[in-house]
């Protein structure tokens, strides 16, 4: 278990964190869809088949997660500290067994009728529950431990390189999911620097679908204050 009486020092401000937004992204859709499991109505078709998918898709975005921090921010830590990654390596390959075998839960569900159905929606959610509380513990570990490692090997503007280079990799499906998450993980001022580098560096299409989705996803009064922020055509004229 991590020491929450040691979080509030751990993380320099001045450095930059990697993990920061995406980790936010990660949070919220986890958390999210943990909500959404734990209210679903197992005996309603819509309902399951719309819950189902969205844990589907969570269960790719973690995969890709993964396989972006094994190949590009472990491969960076093991370069220049040998033997960095072996815990966290570790709990990929544990998380990679558990998003399988919530796969297979998801399955069972959709196969099973009656009580077997509500007793499987019910171990669903169950073991959703400890696969978000283990990941909510590892990505704290990062955020310090690995993050303690790359600030010690690498500048600021490495790790932003580092953090382009896995952007860049990115399978459009990806890129969506991951902008939808942050959208609706971030505050505020994150918010305003994610779209406002979107509309500086990346092309039109990139900040215009970014915006429909905040549009969507945001409260109104959140949305405004991004607007106003970011001065929309449609701020000013509000
Ligand atoms: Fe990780």
């Amino acid at each position: 278990m991590e020491n929450i009486a040691a979080i509030s020092s751990a993380a320099p401000a001045a450095r930059f964190n990697i993990y920061a937004f995406i980790h936010k992204a990660v949070r919220a859709f986890m958390s999210d869809t943990l909500a959404r499991i734990g209210r679903m109505d197992a005996g309603d078709e819509k309902d399951t088949a719309a819950n189902l998918q969205q844990l589907r898709d969570l269960m790719s975005f973690c995969v890709s997660h993964l396989e972006h921090e094994n190949n590009f921010v472990h491969t960076a830590m093991e370069a220049r500290q040998p033997g960095s990654t072996s815990r966290v390596a570790g709990e990929h390959v544990h998380h990679e067994e558990s998003i399988k075998a919530l796969r297979a839960e998801a399955d069972a569900l959709e196969h099973a009728t009656g009580s077997a159905r509500t007793t499987a929606a019910f171990r669903l959610y169950r073991k959703l529950a400890v696969f978000v509380g283990e990941n909510l513990e590892h990505m704290e570990y990062e955020e310090t431990t690995n993050n303690a490692v790359l600030w010690q090997h690498y500048s600021d503007a490495e790790l932003r390189a580092l953090e382009g280079a896995i952007v860049a990799s990115l399978s459009p499906e990806e890129s969506a999911l991951s902008k939808r998450w942050m959208i609706s993980g971030l505050n505020h001022q994150e918010r305003v620097e994610l779209l406002t580098g979107m509309r500086d560096h990346a092309p039109a299409f990139v900040f215009e679908s970014a915006l429909g989705m905040a549009r969507t996803h945001l409260s109104d009064q959140d949305w405004i204050k991004l607007s106003k922020a970011l001065a929309l055509p449609q701020a000013r004229a509000a």
